[in-house]
């Protein structure tokens, strides 16, 4: 049985993490699916819970940029966006140090590794009191929507995982950016919480991954992705009968179930409400007898460009996950 463990538990998710099990919990983004990260069994488990294909990378949780730093090799960089963003939504790839005990199955087998600070208090404490890197995936099976509370964790994962620590819902609702600090320019792997424009804010001009000479994106990017069951249809003017409205601002007409991601268009609200609008619409649409999310267009700005990537994946035809 998944033990359902709240923050006054916190020695209990520890230990369970030290005793190689795999806790879920609570970070500013969704919830992450934690193991000890140089435990290469329990990082096994992670694999095998979410039934993720295992050549896809995890980013590793710290309680603090020091901590980090002690598992892989900074640049000036790193140390100037660790200081603006950590704790926070992002995550950088760096050169793994030559004695870093992270398993490289959590690491894929690369020389790199993801890093990154969390901006949730009881997730820093849980950081905290047991002491290593935790590598966590989105604590969701491979493929499928992201999880932003408890509950959707224990949709998906009850039963596989030693527990869930319950910090409430995630407050920015995207995953981290993903930023590979290992080559010349800096180059987004992955849109996230930290939006392009604060980056290149800090550190100039970033690449977008793909945009250069740059073949290798993040592993993890497979295209077909954050898939709820109904199909989803992007950039929609009109609703269907049988259609469920992922709106943003002023509603299409016509839609028997919607959820409104922000009455008032503001991206962060639409952010944080993203996974729980597919959710919700996945299991409502389905009990209604819908066949497909009809998803109106949100603006390719800011904490924009997270949520049309999530869209535009919960969108892509289903490959083989
Ligand atoms: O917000 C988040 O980042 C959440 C919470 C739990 O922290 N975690 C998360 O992890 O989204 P995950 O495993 O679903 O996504 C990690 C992404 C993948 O796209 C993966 O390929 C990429 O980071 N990644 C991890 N290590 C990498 C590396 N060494 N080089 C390039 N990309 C890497
Ligand atoms: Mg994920």
């Amino acid at each position: 049985m998944t033990e359902r463990l709240t923050p006054e538990d916190i020695a209990r998710a520890a230990a369970l993490l030290r005793a190689g099990g795999l806790v879920a919990f609570g970070t500013e983004t969704v919830y992450g699916l934690g193991a000890d990260a140089c435990n290469g069994e329990a990082v096994a488990a992670i694999y095998a819970a979410k039934g993720r294909p295992s050549f896809n990378p995890l980013i590793c949780h710290f309680a603090s940029a020091a901590a980090a730093f002690q598992y892989v090799v900074p640049n000036p960089l790193a140390e100037k966006l660790a200081q603006k963003f950590w704790p926070g939504p992002l995550t950088l790839v760096l050169p793994r140090r030559e004695d870093c005990p992270v398993s490289q199955l959590a690491g894929a087998g690369l020389p790199t590794l993801a890093v990154r600070v969390p901006a949730q208090p009881v997730a820093l404490q849980l950081l905290k009191i047991f002491g290593g890197p935790v590598a966590a995936p989105s604590a969701n099976r491979s493929g499928r929507i992201s999880p932003t509370s408890a509950a959707h964790v224990l949709a998906d994962l009850d039963g596989r995982i030693a527990a869930v620590l319950d910090s409430g819902p995630c407050p920015v609702g995207v995953e981290s950016t993903v930023l590979d600090l290992t080559g010349g320019t800096p180059c987004l792997l992955r849109p996230g919480g930290v939006s392009l424009e604060a980056l290149e804010a800090e550190i100039g001009p970033v690449a977008q991954a793909g945009a250069v000479d740059r073949p290798v994106s993040a592993p993890g990017m497979l295209l077909s992705h954050y898939a709820p069951a109904l199909p989803v249809r992007l950039n929609a003017g009109e609703v269907a009968a049988d259609e469920a409205l992922l709106a943003f601002g002023e509603p299409l007409a016509g839609a028997k179930l919607v959820f409104q991601l922000s009455a008032h268009k503001n991206l962060a609200e639409a952010a944080a409400r993203l996974f729980e609008g597919l959710h919700v619409l996945d299991a409502e649409g389905a009990r209604l007898g819908l066949r497909r999310i009809a998803a109106m267009c949100v603006p390719e700005q800011g904490l924009g460009l997270a949520i049309n990537d999530r869209l535009t994946r919960a969108a892509a035809p289903r490959n083989e996950l």
